[in-house]
């Protein structure tokens, strides 16, 4: 019975969402609103800490107008649940008249919200989430963040060049990780290495300790891993409890795991690992310093890899605000689509045909420098599409 009602109430939500954008609410009046929606309560609160900051910065900074419009940013707690984040778009979009929705954490939050952004034409900027199909799921959808096939395929490449043969891989088991998994496998297959074992933990509640027993057991040349921001110290620190830091297995993960947000967290285990990743906080490159130092003197922590994407979306909605003289749906998507500018991170392409961010991917190494941990950049891929939509 509260199914049905709920069903009913979103129906009739999404058919006055489709009114307004079709007669164009948001073009109405001098300000338009950004309706941004992230964890920032409950086991992904990190990243929605971290991408608030960086809009706040980007605000900070860059000032309210866009477009010739006022602009105003309103931010939403879905704690990381998708019914929340579904409520929460239906309601920016209905009663708020946001002209860009953004934000979203997971991936699963990002999928339950791109039927919206369809219906009522309302460009949605994805932050945070990185499966791969998310920008399939909506043709409102744009991506900041970066895609798991995207930032997986250099660190296979790199692992068969160093004398790894045998890989048992770890994700955590949904869309990100399968992702990272299947490309990781398949890759490193071809650059003639194994991956002997696949394993998974689940997004809520990992315990890390029966997967590393099989790791042990299995003896791999290097585990690679991928979890979402958030459990890299966790899994670190059991990874070290169980003396598996000593035990000859190379870990290489995706920058996820060794995220700048909790590297100091994970300490000295950490020194040594090689990741790839779209960003660094350690990136050399005057764009960063003035990033990085303008993020820190705001902020108590150092931005990473979610920071930067919410950062170069809010860089993103304005640019395309601009193009659109202020006008959001299809004219603001139009806007955005091709953009090429200098991110923190790099050089960047928001590509028009995918609607996917073409970026650089570094290889890193963690490493100390100045009496903290950073991951050093030592290799770089050039421009960089999501492998999974280069047929
Ligand atoms: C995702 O849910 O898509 C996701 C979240 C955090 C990450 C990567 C991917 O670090």
């Amino acid at each position: 019975m509260r199914t049905t009602t709920s069903r009913i109430t979103r129906r009739a939500m999404l058919a006055a969402a489709a009114a307004l954008a079709a007669g164009g609410a948001w073009a109405q009046g001098d300000t338009v609103k950004i309706g941004v929606i992230l964890p920032m309560t409950g086991p992904s609160a990190s990243t929605g800490k971290q991408i608030d900051a960086a809009i706040k910065l980007w605000v900070a900074q860059n000032g309210n107008k866009a477009g010739g419009k006022k602009v105003e940013v309103i931010v939403k707690d879905d704690a990381g649940v998708a019914d929340t984040t579904r409520r929460l778009a239906q309601e920016l979009v209905v009663n708020e008249k946001v002209v860009a929705l953004a934000g979203f954490g997971l991936t699963p939050l990002a999928l339950a919200t791109a039927p919206i952004a369809t219906q009522s034409k309302t460009p949605m900027v994805i932050m945070a989430a990185a499966t791969s199909s998310i920008t399939e799921a909506s043709p409102y959808v744009v991506r900041t963040s970066f895609t798991l096939p995207q930032a997986t395929l250099g660190l296979a490449d790199w692992a068969a060049k160093n004398k790894i043969r045998k890989v048992v891989s770890l994700v955590t088991d949904y869309g990100p990780g399968n992702d990272a998994e299947k490309y990781f496998a398949e890759r490193f297959t071809l650059d003639g290495g194994t991956v002997i074992e696949k394993l998974r933990t689940p997004l809520r509640g990992a315990d890390f300790a029966p997967v590393l027993q099989k790791v042990r057991d299995a003896q791999p040349d290097a585990l690679f891993v991928f979890l979402p921001s958030g459990q890299g110290a966790a899994f670190m620190k059991q990874f070290a409890e169980r003396g598996l830091d000593k035990s000859g297995i190379k870990l290489i993960a995706t920058g996820d795991v060794t995220d700048d947000d909790q590297l100091a967290d994970i300490g000295d285990v950490a020194l040594g690992v090689v990741t790839s990743h779209h960003y660094s906080a350690a990136h050399n490159s005057l764009a960063n310093k003035k990033f990085v130092e303008a993020f820190q003197a705001a902020n108590k922590f150092r931005p990473n890899f979610m920071a930067v994407a919410g950062y170069d979306g809010m860089r993103l909605i304005y640019m395309g605000l601009a193009n659109s003289k202020g006008a959001g749906g299809d004219a603001l998507l139009a806007g955005m689509k091709g953009q090429v500018f200098e991110s923190p991170r790099g050089p960047v392409l928001i590509d028009a045909q995918t609607r996917e961010i073409v970026q650089d991917i570094y290889t890193r190494k963690v490493e100390r420098v100045n009496g903290q941990l950073y991951n050093v950049e030592f290799d770089t891929q050039k421009a960089v599409k999501d492998p999974a939509k280069v047929k």
